[in-house]
C-alpha cells in the first residue's frame, strides 16, 4: 500500500499496520489505532501519518545533531561506565541489611519501576534464606506516618540510605534526609556517615556540598539529564543493583533500542510512531488522555514512570516561541486484569477520549496452572486447564477487542518476557518517544517551569511562617 504526503505530494510507503521488531523481541501493533479499524472520526488516517512524516524527520534530525553536541546526555547513558555504580552496591550489599531510597518524581520513579519490574514481587517480605541481597525500600513522600512505619520495620544500625536528588535542594527529600542524619548519629555515633550515598548533581546543590563536608559515598547524575529521564543513571540502576538485578543487561536492552530508535525511516522506528500515532489522536481526534495499560503486574510501575515522563514533559503553557497553547495529554495507568473491574467500564462506554496502550507479556516466568474442578459447574470448569498467564492474556485480548469494537484507539505493545534486557528497550523507546512528541507539539520537553513554581512557593511559604 502506498500513500500520498500531505506535506510534500511526494510517494511515500505507507507505515506497516503491524509494526514487528524483526531482531528486538518488543512487537509493537497499532492497527487499532487506525481509521482502518475503529473509522475516521477516532481513527487515524494513513494520510495524516504520511504528512507528519517530514516533520518527524527533521526532529529525529534535530535529536541527532544535538545529540552530536553532548546537548541529549540522557541518550547515551546506556553506554556508560558503570563500575563504581557495580562497586558501590556490592559494598552496600555487603554491610547491610536494608537500602532506603529517599527522593521524588523522578528521582524515585525509575528505581521504583526497575525494581517493581525486575525483582521478585514480594521481594522485601521474603525470608532470608532466599533473599540474597539487602531489602530495598523507595520512600517517595512526606507523609510522617508512612515514614514513621518505615522507621519501625528497618533497623536503622543495619540500614543505608541512598539519598537522591539532582538538584540537591528538593524540599521533601532534604527534609527525609535531616530526619534520618540525625538518628544515625544519635544511634550509630562516629563513622554514621558510612550510611549514606548521596546521588546528586556532580556539581551544585546542598546535597554536593553536605557530602563532601561530611565524606558521604557519592553517585553523580550527569549534568543535564532531568529526572524524568534518569532511570539509567545512578538513580535507577543503584537501587536495582543492591537488589541483584543485571544492570548491564538493561542497558544492553537500551542500546539496541537506541539503534532502532535512530532509524531514519519513520515507519521504522518506534518512537517516532508512537509520538506521531499520539500526536495525532491528541490533537485531531480529541483523544486528551493517554492510558498505559499493562497486564503484568511487574510493569505496573514502569506505567506510573511513564505517566510522570509524558506529564511533565509533555504538559506545556507555551511553544517554543513562547505562544500560549496549554497543551499536553494527560497519562493514566491503569491496570489489567484489576482495573478491568474499576476503569474499563469508562474507557468502553464513556467518553471517546482516550487512547489505550497496552502492555502484554507473552510468557510469565512462572505457569501456574488451574487445576480441573467443578466438571459439572460450567461458569467455573472452563478455566479448569488454563494457566493464570493463559487466562490474564486471554483478559487482554478479548479488552483489546472491545475497545476495538466501541471504537476506542489502542495499541499494544508486546513484550515476549520480562527481563532486565527487554525492560531496559521499553524504557529506551517510552524516552525517545516523548522527546519525539514534544518536537511534534513544538515544546520543550526538559523543563517543568510548572513544578519549579511549586517548590518555589513552598520556599517561600515555610520562609515567610518561619
Ligand atoms: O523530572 C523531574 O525533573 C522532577 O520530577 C524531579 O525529578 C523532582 O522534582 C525531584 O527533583 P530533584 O531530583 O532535584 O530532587
Amino acid at each position: 500500500m502506498r500513500l500520498i504526503s500531505a506535506v510534500s505530494g511526494v510517494q511515500i510507503p505507507a507505515p506497516p499496520p503491524v509494526y514487528f521488531m524483526i531482531k528486538d523481541p518488543l512487537i509493537i501493533d497499532y492497527k487499532n489505532m487506525l481509521a482502518d479499524s475503529i473509522g475516521p472520526k477516532h481513527g487515524i488516517l494513513l494520510k495524516e501519518i504520511g504528512s507528519l512524516k517530514k516533520k518527524a524527520s527533521g526532529i529525529l534530525r534535530k535529536t541527532s545533531s544535538e545529540r552530536a553536541k553532548g546537548k541529549l546526555p540522557f541518550l547515551d547513558l546506556p553506554y556508560q561506565d558503570i563500575k563504581k555504580i557495580i562497586g558501590i552496591s556490592e559494598e552496600i550489599s555487603d554491610s547491610f541489611d536494608d537500602l532506603v531510597v529517599l527522593g521524588i518524581g523522578g528521582s524515585a520513579l525509575g528505581a521504583i519501576a526497575l525494581l517493581n519490574a525486575l525483582a521478585h514481587p514480594y521481594r522485601n517480605i521474603l525470608p532470608k534464606g532466599l533473599r540474597r541481597r539487602p531489602r530495598v525500600f523507595v520512600y517517595d513522600n512526606i507523609d510522617p506516618d508512612q515514614f514513621k512505619g518505615l522507621l519501625d520495620v528497618i533497623d536503622i544500625t543495619r540500614t543505608a540510605f541512598n539519598v537522591v536528588t539532582k538538584s540537591g535542594e528538593t524540599a521533601e527529600t532534604l527534609a527525609s534526609f535531616l530526619i534520618i542524619r540525625e538518628r544515625l548519629k544519635k544511634a550509630i555515633g562516629a563513622g554514621w556517615q558510612e550510611h549514606i550515598i548521596a546521588t546528586t548533581g556532580p556539581q551544585k546543590g546542598a546535597l554536593r556540598k553536605i557530602a563532601s563536608d561530611e565524606g558521604y559515598m557519592t553517585l553523580d547524575i550527569p549534568s543535564g539529564v532531568g529526572g524524568r529521564f534518569s532511570v539509567f543513571t545512578p538513580v535507577g540502576l543503584f537501587p536495582a543493583s543492591v537488589a541483584g538485578i543485571d544492570i548491564e543487561a538493561i542497558l544492553a536492552g537500551a542500546q539496541s533500542m537506541d539503534k532502532r530508535c535512530s532509524q531514519k525511516k519513520i515507519e521504522e522506528n518506534p518512537a517516532s510512531m508512537g509520538a506521531i500515532l499520539h500526536y495525532i489522536a491528541n490533537t485531531k481526534k480529541g483523544k486528551n488522555i493517554s492510558v498505559m495499560m499493562p497486564y503484568s503486574h511487574a510493569l505496573e510501575r514502569v506505567a506510573d514512570w511513564f505517566c510522570q515522563l509524558w506529564a511533565e514533559s509533555l504538559g506545556k503553557r507555551v511553544d517554543l516561541k513562547g505562544k500560549v497553547i496549554n497543551t499536553g495529554q494527560t497519562p493514566v495507568k491503569a491496570l489489567g486484569a484489576t482495573d478491568q473491574h474499576s476503569q474499563l467500564q469508562l474507557y468502553i462506554e464513556g467518553p471517546n477520549d482516550k487512547t489505550i496502550t497496552f502492555l502484554r507479556v507473552e510468557r510469565f516466568t512462572e505457569e501456574i496452572e488451574i487445576p480441573r474442578d467443578f466438571e459439572d459447574l460450567e461458569k467455573i470448569s472452563y478455566l479448569g486447564g488454563h494457566s493464570l498467564g493463559e487466562l490474564i492474556n486471554a483478559e487482554q485480548k478479548a479488552t483489546e477487542i472491545a475497545l476495538t469494537k466501541a471504537k476506542r484507539p489502542n495499541m499494544r505493545i508486546t513484550i515476549p518476557e520480562i527481563n532486565p534486557n527487554t525492560v531496559g528497550q521499553l524504557l529506551f523507546m517510552l524516552q525517545v518517544q516523548t522527546v519525539i512528541a514534544g518536537g511534534l507539539h513544538n515544546i520543550n520537553p526538559f523543563d517543568q517551569p510548572g513544578v519549579e513554581e511549586g517548590k518555589r512557593l513552598t520556599y517561600e511559604f515555610l520562609i515567610t511562617k518561619g
